[in-house]
């Protein structure tokens, strides 16, 4: 019996995860969920999970999550500490850490330290410190399973050779909803154009990510991270059916790949459940979805973003951060309705030129740049 702490368990992959959980009452407990403010979903799911302890980061939405709590009698904490505190309690072996951006980074890092399994959907704080999230796995003895679906893709095809005989690692990606839009059309996109992914169902950060290829642009650093392969080995291809999730080349130049419907409870069932492969009753792959699979280079001028990760990865030390926290304002301000849409690559590209470079020390420097880049991205919108 595996003991779960679920971070972010309110948002797609919580929910998701969840899912997963029910589909296997012998093997997983819920031993605490956290959210940042749905107070009213937060108690819902400890009504239905029954954890031991709950916490929300939003001190303010404490009243309101106590009075949602009706019959549960469980401990409840707030603020962003409360995170840590369950991320790195004892009493869980498994943390599914699915909360969205940078706020991931503390209570992640502290069940690493702590060696607990990590079952990692959050992939900013990989990209903004992965050499601490790696260094902090190592020193604790984590497992790190990957939960994106690409690097869960990468995670199954490589276990068909050794690290060594890697050759190539392509992600795939779906295109978003602009892949075959003009330039004028993504200028004049509205926040509904670029929330409506074609084959996915996400949160917004990750959806409008998607829209900009920025989610893929934080997967290249995330796999550069997660499978100690260099950057030029990392590739990325546009497949629209979102079938394939990634590919693995060999050395002999045998291509291994994963398939499966564009539904993310079976790489989190997947990662919950390794080295092991069970039946969750997922949905079973239609053959007949594959009859026409497509792959299509990038185009690298309408999306800069693939371009910024290589950069980034290519400067090392703080860039990746930098990258990062100035995409999550930027799409922040997107959702806010503050800037239009194509300005999220200036916005991204802008930082990451303007900024100097630091080696990535401790988590100082990181926090240090995250903030650097947030505020740079703020004063160029107001100016
Ligand atoms: N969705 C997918 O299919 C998918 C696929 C692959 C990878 N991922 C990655 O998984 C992560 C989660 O994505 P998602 O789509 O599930 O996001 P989401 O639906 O927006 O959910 C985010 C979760 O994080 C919590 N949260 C937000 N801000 C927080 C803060 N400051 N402190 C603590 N908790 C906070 C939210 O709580 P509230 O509900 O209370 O706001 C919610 O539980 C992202 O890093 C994403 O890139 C997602």
């Amino acid at each position: 019996m595996k003991n779960l702490c679920i971070l972010g368990s309110t948002g797609s992959i919580g929910v998701s995860t969840l899912d997963v959980v029910r589909r296997f009452p012998d093997r997983f407990r819920v031993r605490s969920l956290t959210a940042g403010r749905n107070a009213k979903k937060l108690a819902e799911q400890a009504a239905e999970a029954k954890p031991e302890r709950i916490a929300i980061t939003d001190k303010d939405a404490y009243a309101e999550l106590k009075s949602h709590l009706n019959g549960w009698r469980g401990e409840v904490l707030a603020g962003p500490e409360a995170l840590c505190e369950l991320a790195e309690e004892q009493e869980s072996d498994y943390v599914v850490s699915a909360i969205v951006g940078a706020a991931g980074l503390l209570p992640t890092l502290s069940a690493l330290k702590k060696g607990k399994q990590v079952g990692i959907a959050n992939k900013e704080p990989l990209v903004m410190a992965g050499p601490l999230m790696i260094a902090a796995a190592k020193q604790g003895g984590s497992t790190i399973l990957p939960i994106d679906s690409e690097h869960s893709a990468v995670f199954q095809s490589a276990r068909a050779g050794n690290h060594g005989e890697l050759r190539r690692i392509v992600l795939t990606a779906s295109g978003g909803p602009f892949r075959t839009a003009t330039k004028e059309k993504m200028a004049a996109a509205t926040k509904a154009d670029a929330l409506n992914h074609p084959t996915w169902s996400m949160g917004a950060k990750i959806t409008i990510d998607s829209a900009t290829l920025m989610n893929k642009a934080l997967e290249i650093i995330e796999a550069h991270f997660l499978f100690d392969v260099p950057y030029e080995r990392i590739e990325v291809w546009v497949h629209p059916q979102s079938i394939v999730h990634a590919l693995v080349e060999f050395a002999d130049r045998s291509v291994v790949a994963q398939l499966g419907l564009p539904d993310m409870r079976l790489p989190i069932q997947y990662a919950l459940t390794w080295p092991d492969r069970l039946d969750g009753a997922l949905p079973e792959l239609p053959l007949e979805r594959m009859a026409s699979l497509a792959f299509e280079a990038p185009d690298r001028s309408r999306f800069p973003t693939l371009d910024f990760a290589y950069e980034a990865g290519r400067k090392g030390g703080t860039a990746p951060a930098v990258l990062n926290a100035a995409n999550e304002q930027a799409v922040a301000l997107f959702l806010e309705d503050r800037i239009k849409f194509t300005k999220i690559f200036d916005l991204v590209g802008g930082a990451l030129s303007a900024h100097r470079v630091q080696p990535m020390d401790d988590l100082d420097t990181v926090l240090a740049a995250d903030r650097w880049a947030r505020e740079h991205v703020r004063k160029t919108v107001e100016a």
